[in-house]
C-alpha cells in the first residue's frame, strides 16, 4: 500500500515521477504529491487530494523542472485523506516521503514538539521528515543525520528524502516495506516496487532489510545499518512491457481474468515431465523435505487465505496430510501448538502482506520443520525470509481484486499436494497421471467459460439492484463460494455471505427470500445429491436460485431458477475452473453498478501494515 517514486537525474523528472506514481497507483489512490528541486535549489512542491490524474492536472502548466524529486501516492493510515496529509512532507531542510508505519511515532512526536516543530498533520510520517532536520542541525551531513534518525524509528518503512539545500542527492531506507532502486545512463531511481520504473530502466538493485542507500545521478552507494558499505546485485527485470497496461480490456480485473489460461499454463512449465510431478522443481531438496512432512499449516490474508482452505481438501483427501488453514493476523496473536513434523506454507500474491510476514517470523521461532511460500513476486520479503519458495507465474497482478494470482496459488497448491502424496507413497501413478493431466488441459477448458462471458453478463444484471447475495457451495466448492462471495463485496459492495450448503438449515434459511439471489456452485460430484436436495430447501422458500453447474447434471431453467452449464471437468480441478466464472460474475456486475473496479474504495492491493 502507497506508492513511493524518486529520481536524480541530470534532465527534468517530474514526468517520470508521475508516470511511475500513475503505475503505483494500485498500491493507494486516495492522495499523491511530489517534491521537485532544480540545481539552484528552488522546490516545486504539489499534493492533492483523489487519484494521481488529480495531481497531474494540478502540475500541469506550473512548469515544474528539476532533476531531483521525490513522489508519493498514499492509502490512509494515520490521518484522513487530506492535502495535509499526503506525502512529501517537510520539515525546515527536507522532504520526504514514507510507506509503512512509524509505531512509535506518538513518542517521537511529543519529543519533537518540546525540541520546538510544529506538526502539521495527522501522519507518522511527519516525524521523521523533523527527526531528519533535528539532526541535520546537529551534524551538517545528510547521510549522517539520516543514519540518526532510522535508528531512532520503530516500526515498518520504506522511506526517501533529500535535502532542500542539497540537490542531486536522495537518500533511503528499507525496513519491513520493499525499496527498489533503479539504475539509468546518468540518472538513477527508486521505487517501492519496480513497475513504476518500467519505462526508465530496466535495470534494478533490490535492498534488503536494514539496507540504507545514498544515490546520486552517477553514483550508488548502500550501507548496512551500522554504515558498513555493502554490495548488492544488479538484477535485469524480466517482467513484460505489456505487464502494466490494460490493452484492448476495459479494466486490469478484465484483462486478468481473461489472462488466466496463459498464468495457469506458465505455473505449470517446467514442474511436470509427461503426466508426472516433478518434485525437485519444488525445490532441490524437496523429496528429503516432504517425506518428513505429517502436518501442513497454511497461513494467509484475503484471496490468499481462501486458496488456502481450497487446498485444505486436497492435502487431506488426496495427500492423507492433516492441514490447517489460518488467517495471518489470528495466527499471529494466539498461543498455537506446532505439531511435530509440520511444513509451515505462507500464501501471498504480493509476498508483502505485514500480518503475513509476521506470522512467518513468529512460526520460525516456534519449531516448524520448514517455512515455504507460494507467491507471486520473486524477491519479496516472504520470498526472502522462506527457507524456500514455489513461485506462482501468474504474472503482474493490478486489480485490487485478486483473480489470476488466487487460480495460479491453486495450481501451486495442488502441484505441491501430489508431491507429497508421491513422496509419501499416498498416491499411486495413476492418480498422479490423472491430476497431472487435468491440470494440463485445464487452461484449455477455461477458455471455453469466456464463451459463457455474456450469458453471465446477462445474468449479473439481477444483482446490481441487490443489497445482498448468498452464495453456496460443499466441500472444496465452499471455499470457493467464499472468494466469489469477496469478488463481489470488494467490486461491487454488495454484502455477499458464503455457505456450507448443508449448514443453510442452521441459520441462513430464515434469510431466503426474493430479495435475495442464491448462487450455487454445484457441479457433479459425490455431493452433488446432497446439494439439490440444499437447492430444493431454497426453492421451496421462494428463493432466486443461479446454479452454476455442468453439462453431466440434470438442472434446468425453471421459475426462479437460471442455470449456467459449463463443459464438464476433471473433479479434482474443478474448484479452479469454477472460480472463473464467479469472478465473471462479480467484474460484470460491478461494471454495471459503475463503481472503479481495479480500485475499488477504501481498499489496497498489498497491506504492508497490521
Ligand atoms: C489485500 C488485497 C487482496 C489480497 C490480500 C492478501 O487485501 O486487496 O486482494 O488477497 O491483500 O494479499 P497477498 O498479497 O498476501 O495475497
Amino acid at each position: 500500500m502507497c506508492g513511493i517514486v524518486g529520481a536524480v537525474s541530470q534532465r527534468n523528472v517530474i514526468n517520470i515521477l508521475l508516470d511511475g506514481l500513475k503505475k503505483l497507483e494500485y498500491r493507494g489512490y486516495d492522495s499523491s504529491g511530489v517534491a521537485v528541486l532544480n540545481k539552484n535549489k528552488e522546490l516545486s512542491f504539489y499534493r492533492k487530494v483523489g487519484k494521481v490524474q488529480e495531481l497531474s492536472n494540478l502540475v500541469e502548466n506550473k512548469n515544474v523542472d528539476g532533476g531531483t524529486g521525490i513522489a508519493h501516492t498514499r492509502w490512509a493510515t494515520h490521518g484522513e485523506p487530506s492535502e495535509k496529509n499526503a506525502h512529501p512532507h517537510l520539515s525546515n531542510k527536507v522532504a520526504v516521503v514514507h510507506n509503512g508505519i512509524i509505531e512509535n511515532y506518538e513518542e517521537l512526536k511529543h519529543e519533537l514538539i518540546s525540541s520546538g516543530y510544529n506538526f502539521k498533520s495527522e501522519t507518522d510520517t511527519e516525524v521523521i521528515a523533523h527527526l531528519l532536520d533535528f539532526y541535520l542541525n546537529e551534524s551538517k551531513n545528510l547521510r549522517e543525520a539520516f543514519f540518526k534518525t532510522v535508528k531512532r524509528l520503530k516500526g515498518a518503512y520504506g522511506t526517501v528524502a533529500f535535502e532542500l539545500n542539497n540537490p542531486e542527492v536522495l537518500i533511503t531506507a528499507r525496513s519491513g516495506s520493499p525499496i527498489v532502486i533503479g539504475l539509468g545512463y546518468d540518472e538513477n531511481f527508486i521505487a517501492s516496487d519496480q513497475l513504476a520504473l518500467l519505462n526508465v530502466t530496466r535495470k534494478f538493485m533490490f535492498l534488503e532489510e536494514g539496507d540504507i542507500a545514498e544515490i546520486k545521478y552517477n553514483e550508488i552507494s548502500v550501507f548496512d545499518v551500522n554504515g558498513k558499505s555493502i554490495e548488492r546485485d544488479i538484477i535485469e527485470s524480466n517482467l513484460k512491457e505489456n505487464a502494466t497496461v490494460k490493452g484492448q480490456y476495459k479494466h486490469f480485473m478484465e484483462k486478468e481474468i481473461f489472462e488466466q489460461p496463459q498464468a495457469i499454463l506458465d505455473t505449470l512449465a517446467g514442474r511436470t515431465l509427461d503426466n508426472d510431478v516433478l518434485v525437485e522443481s519444488i525445490h532441490y531438496d524437496a523429496k528429503e523435505i516432504l517425506e518428513k512432512v505429517e502436518h501442513v499449516q497454511i497461513i494467509a490474508c484475503g484471496t490468499s487465505f481462501n486458496s488456502g482452505l481450497t487446498a485444505k481438501y486436497w492435502f487431506e483427501s488426496i495427500a492423507k496430510v492433516s492441514c490447517d488453514v489460518e488467517i495471518a493476523s489470528e495466527f499471529r496473536y494466539r498461543d498455537f501448538v506446532t505439531r511435530p513434523n509440520s511444513l509451515l506454507i505462507t500464501l501471498s500474491q504480493s509476498g508483502e502482506t505485514a500480518d503475513t510476514l509476521a506470522a512467518l517470523k513468529l512460526a520460525k521461532e516456534k519449531g516448524f520443520m520448514a517455512t515455504m511460500s507460494i507467491c507471486n513476486v520473486a524477491g519479496s520479503s516472504l520470498v526472502r525470509e522462506s527457507d524456500f519458495s514455489f513461485m506462482t507465474k501468474a504474472g503482474v497482478e493490478i486489480g485490487v481484486a485478486s483473480t489470476k494470482a488466487f487460480t495460479t496459488q491453486l495450481v501451486c497448491l495442488l502441484l505441491m499436494v501430489t508431491a507429497i502424496g508421491k513422496v509419501k507413497c499416498k498416491i499411486n501413478t495413476e492418480k498422479e497421471h490423472e491430476i497431472i493431466s487435468s491440470l494440463k488441459v485445464l487452461p484449455k477448458q477455461i477458455q471455453s467459460i469466456f464463451k459463457f462471458d455474456k450469458d453471465i453478463a446477462e445474468i449479473s444484471k439481477d444483482f446490481s439492484d441487490k443489497h445482498h447475495t448468498l452464495f453456496l457451495g460443499r466441500g472444496e466448492f465452499y471455499p470457493i463460494a467464499i472468494e466469489a462471495a469477496l469478488k463481489l463485496k470488494e467490486i461491487s459492495y454488495i454484502h455477499a455471505e458464503a455457505y456450507a450448503a448443508g449448514e443453510l438449515k442452521h441459520g441462513p434459511l430464515a434469510l431466503i427470500d426474493e430479495d435475495m439471489p442464491v448462487v450455487v456452485i454445484a457441479p457433479t460430484n459425490e455431493l452433488f445429491e446432497k446439494l439439490k436436495s440444499n437447492i430444493e430447501e431454497v426453492k421451496a422458500r421462494g428463493g432466486k436460485l443461479y446454479v452454476f453447474t455442468d453439462t453431466e447434471s440434470t438442472f434446468t431453467d425453471e421459475e426462479n431458477t437460471k442455470v449456467i452449464k459449463l463443459p464438464a471437468v476433471n473433479h479434482i480441478t474443478a474448484p479452479i475452473y469454477f472460480t472463473v466464472p464467479m469472478q465473471l460474475l462479480s467484474y460484470h456486475v460491478a461494471l454495471i453498478k459503475g463503481t472503479d473496479v481495479d480500485q475499488p474504495r477504501n481498499l489496497a492491493k498489498a497491506v504492508t501494515v497490521e
